[in-house]
């Protein structure tokens, strides 16, 4: 795949590193990259639906007013005690906040030749929770995005029993389903529980403490010796045996009974 090409470069840079905030890596980069390479570029990935739910009087009813956006520290949003109603001149969309997102989209949110991108940035601005919402409402209701989302955020997540509020920690009792589910993403893990151990050495392969290998390790392998202290280029893409699970999930995405029929509804 050539690097200049590839619409999937920053996601490749920034998540180069195993464990972000608390996402957790589930495959090696080149595995993830390996089966993009066969996608169409154009494809989006976002779980969304318009069945706001709780989330319309939780969430699109409120106008809130975040200081952070003009205070130099963070501090609590606050509401106004007027509601607003839904809008009429798009539709709402809602779901996870965990999305991702083709060039040729993100060049349509920043370069703004079309208002819509901007006037939703407005609207949400006012909006608990944005990034549950920004992209999903936009790439719906944009007749050119419409036809380019797949319904799935790409992460293993469970939510805590009873009150389903919150995503429940991750440990090893969901260790099986994680890797059966073929996400390239995890969420959450708690700091230094011992299923992140499991994870790099099962399924990333990494030492304790180095470098999770790649094609872009170019040194000799052997006792003491971190193959990565001697590195080649950075788009070696050397996909292993473990790509297969990725491809499954994408495979089931893409599936006709599945893809169509789950955009922006
Ligand atoms: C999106 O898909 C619908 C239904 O298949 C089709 O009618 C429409 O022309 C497509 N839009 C674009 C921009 O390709
Ligand atoms: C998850 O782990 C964090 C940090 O270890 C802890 O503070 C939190 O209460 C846990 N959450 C649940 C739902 O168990």
């Amino acid at each position: 795949m050539s690097s200049n090409g590839s619409p999937y470069r920053v996601f490749y840079s920034t998540l180069s590193l195993a464990f972000i905030a608390d996402i957790c890596l589930l495959f090696l980069v080149p595995d993830i990259l390996h089966i993009f390479s066969y996608l169409p570029r154009d494809l989006n990935f976002l779980e969304h639906t318009s069945d706001l739910g709780w989330k319309e009087h939780q969430r699109a009813r409120p106008i809130i007013i975040d200081p952070g956006l003009y205070h130099s520290k963070k501090s609590g949003v606050f509401s106004a005690k007027e509601k607003r109603s839904l809008p009429a001149s798009f539709k709402l969309y809602t779901g996870s906040s965990w999305v991702v997102l083709s060039r040729s989209f993100l060049e349509f949110c920043i370069w703004g030749w079309d208002s819509l991108p901007r006037t939703l940035l407005m609207y949400y601005t006012n909006f608990l929770s944005s990034p549950e919402g920004y992209f999903h409402t936009l790439v719906c209701n944009h007749k050119d995005y419409q036809n380019t989302t797949v319904n799935h955020d790409l992460h293993y997540m469970k939510w805590d029993d009873p009150s389903k509020e919150h995503p429940a920690n991750l440990t090893m009792e969901h260790f099986d389903n994680m890797v059966k589910s073929g996400a390239p993403f995890a969420h959450k893990i708690a700091e230094n529980d011992p299923v992140l151990d499991k994870i790099d050495k099962e399924l990333l392969k990494r030492p304790r403490d180095k470098f999770t290998p790649g094609g872009w390790c170019l040194g000799s392998y052997g006792l003491k010796k971190d193959p990565c202290m001697v590195y080649g280029t950075a788009d070696a893409i050397k996909p292993s045996l473990n790509s297969k699970r990725f491809e499954k999930l994408v495979l089931r995405l893409l599936d006709s009974e599945n893809f169509r029929s789950k955009q922006c509804k």
